[in-house]
């Protein structure tokens, strides 16, 4: 960013990376910028992980208005260097050398999950301003770390959620809430069934790309071999580095779900009740390929399914769900990726970039769309933000990011820290009949399969501490230890 006549600077202790990091960690005393109004300033831009969906952002940021792209990391530097070459950008391997970069003043960072927050907190450290994309923490401990920092170093920190820019939401939340049009909510049936294949079981590791470098990409994770067919992307499916579906899609959907249904209300469930597995496939991956959860809260609960199998195997449909009391009582429009509100007097069915509200006759009372482009919106959102030093106008506020997340995050440590699958456990302690059908409706999907409940794992219901934001009661010691990772020695993340 260019400096301005009404910047005012300041000491700070600020980290340099590669000079630093070979001398553990060094600090030097730099004056930094502090901008009271920088509004004609052009941000300038790192792109950190150069795979879809940097590659995407590149070229949003290049597009938006005050900000230009000027470097582009990645480990696996071909790639880099193609999305580099796109914007006459600077391409490294090691994203350190964006952080060091005095001509860099935000990074953007769309690497594999494992390496997110600490990217984030070293950028923090050096000064820059973040988008980082969801989900935010690989764990939630890491998450909060983030929050933390950025409160510290007073830098501003947006998550990729972008459905929080799209202007539909606003008018959905007034209708739900101010308007009350269909009524109290019940409940809410969040979904993404949608397909995805196995990714492979090799009976030797996979040799590591020559081209990527094995110790920037692994970073803050384990070196671990990797026996599925290919290096990038499906890291997603292997806890080293993923967070599954459920860190996948279902941080847009529960982030749509808090946003929309709770309106904030409601910073992490107080109960968690998760079922699931990887069926059905035989191979490398590690995440559930069928995961459900019950999400309580201290108002109207909050169940989410996921799958990945289709219809019977060998369809190209995805399965569809009904939680409802009696068949002929749910929507026929019901979204297999987004979420049915379940109210009093109809459904709110939502998903990305569309909503509508119907009767309990299925009649649609109205509909939701607006002509945008949201993924726009939020960088510009972001940009606005950077350029006025405000934090207050971020549309997805990192807090409320690390909350989004922490659904999914919580989710995911309860089917990790769960057992033996047994149905009455999971409906047991639940008192919510849509649940019991749910999970009712998840077991006889997989008989399609062959796949007998057995080879399902489940975790009965754990409590959570908002204010720790810790389990606590029965089972919550073996949850706890899912909640923070080991980091590699040189990548580790400190309390902040
Ligand atoms: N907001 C959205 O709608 C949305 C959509 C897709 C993906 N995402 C998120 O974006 C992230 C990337 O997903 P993807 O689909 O592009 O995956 P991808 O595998 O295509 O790309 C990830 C890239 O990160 C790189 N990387 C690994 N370590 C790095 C490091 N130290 N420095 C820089 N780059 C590094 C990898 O080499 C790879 O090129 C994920 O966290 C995903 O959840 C968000």
């Amino acid at each position: 960013m260019k400096p301005s006549s009404n910047e005012i600077t300041r000491p700070i202790q600020r980290r340099s990376f590669l000079g630093g990091i070979a001398a553990g960690i060094a600090t030097a005393a730099t004056p930094l910028r502090v901008h009271a109004s920088a509004s004609n300033d052009e941000v300038r831009i790192a792109i950190l992980g150069a795979g879809g969906k940097g590659s995407q952002l590149a070229s949003y940021f290049a597009k938006a208005s005050g900000a230009k792209v000027v470097m582009v990391a990645d480990p696996d530097f071909q790639r880099a260097e193609k999305t580099a070459a796109l914007y006459q950008a600077k391409a490294v391997k090691d994203l350190r050398k964006a952080l060091d970069s005095p001509d860099v003043d935000a990074v953007v960072i769309a690497t594999c999950d494992h390496w997110h927050c600490l990217a984030a907190i070293w950028a923090l450290e050096a000064g820059k301003d973040v988008y980082v994309e969801k989900p935010l923490g690989h764990n939630q401990w890491e998450g909060r770390q983030v929050v933390r920092a950025a409160a510290k170093h007073g830098q501003i920190v947006q998550l990729g959620t972008q459905q929080r820019s799209d202007p539909m939401q606003s008018q959905i939340r007034e209708f739900l809430h101010q308007e009350k049009a269909l009524g109290d909510i019940q409940y809410v049936q969040a979904n993404r069934l949608g397909l995805r294949g196995p990714v492979g079981k090799r009976t030797s590791p996979l040799p590591f790309p020559k081209d990527v470098d094995q110790e920037l990409w692994f970073g803050p994770a384990a070196i671990q071999p990797i026996y599925r067919n290919q290096l990038q992307y499906d890291w997603h499916w292997d806890w080293n580095t993923g967070t599954g579906e459920m860190g996948n899609w279902g941080v847009h959907i529960l982030d749509d779900v808090r946003n929309v249904a709770y309106q904030d209300s409601q910073d992490l469930p107080d109960r968690i009740t998760v079922g699931g597995g990887r069926v059905g496939w035989n191979d490398a991956g590690q995440t559930p390929n069928v995961h459900f959860a019950l999400l309580e809260t201290k108002t109207f609960p909050t169940m989410i399914a996921l799958s990945n199998l289709p219809t019977r195997p060998k369809e190209k449909s995805a399965w569809a769900i009904n939680t409802a009391s009696s068949p002929d009582a749910w929507p026929p429009n019901a979204p297999g990726s987004g979420y049915v509100i379940a109210c009093e007097g109809g459904f709110f069915l939502g998903q990305r970039g569309n909503g509508q509200a119907v009767d309990h006759d299925g009649k649609v009372i109205r509909k939701f769309h607006v002509d945008a482009n949201m993924i726009t919106l939020h960088v510009e959102n972001f940009i606005a933000a950077v350029q006025e030093r405000d934090s207050s106008i971020l549309n997805a506020p990192i807090e409320n990011g690390h909350f989004s997340t922490g659904w999914c995050n919580l989710a995911n440590v309860a089917f990790r820290a769960g057992g033996a699958f047994s149905q009455e456990e999971l409906t047991s302690q639940a008192e919510v009949p849509e649940w019991n059908r749910l999970v009712n409706g998840m077991t006889s999907h997989l008989t399609e399969y062959g796949v007998d409940a057995k080879a399902l794992k489940s975790c009965p219901t754990l409590a959570h501490d908002a204010n720790t934001e810790t389990f606590t009661g029965a089972n919550s010691n073996e949850a706890n230890r899912f909640l923070r990772r080991e980091y590699r020695h040189g990548y580790e993340i400190k309390s902040t």
